[in-house]
């Protein structure tokens, strides 16, 4: 096995878009939890058009957006419009 010879199998374009937008996603996750420390509140948001966004952001056609972060301070009680849903702790937590 060379020195250099890539060890990962995840090597074609669906592949590498899966593993883009992994490393987005942190991203913006890090971006969001910034954003909690200095005291404004984030939303992600993928449902958008991502055609008119890339129109308004002057980005290239073939251009992929990870998503939408509006960004704010929030309206206390009045900005919850509905009841929220959490999916409990132990469903997506498992200690091994
Ligand atoms: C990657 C990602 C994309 C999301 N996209 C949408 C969306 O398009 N529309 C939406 O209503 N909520 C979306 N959500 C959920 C909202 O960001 C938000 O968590 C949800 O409205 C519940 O709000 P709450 O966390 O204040 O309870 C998305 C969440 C994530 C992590």
């Amino acid at each position: 096995i060379g020195l250099f010879r890539p060890m990962m199998r995840e090597v074609s374009e669906c592949d590498m878009r899966v593993t883009v937008n992994k490393s987005c996603a942190l991203a913006a996750q890090t971006f969001m939890i910034a954003m909690a420390a200095e005291g404004y509140d984030t939303c992600p948001l993928e449902g958008f058009d991502s055609k008119r966004m890339k129109k308004l952001l002057k980005l290239p056609h073939g251009a992929g957006i990870n998503m939408v972060i509006p960004c704010g301070i929030r309206d206390g009680e009045k900005g919850i419009w509905g009841e929220r849903y959490r999916v409990p702790f132990d469903d997506v937590y498992h200690r091994l």
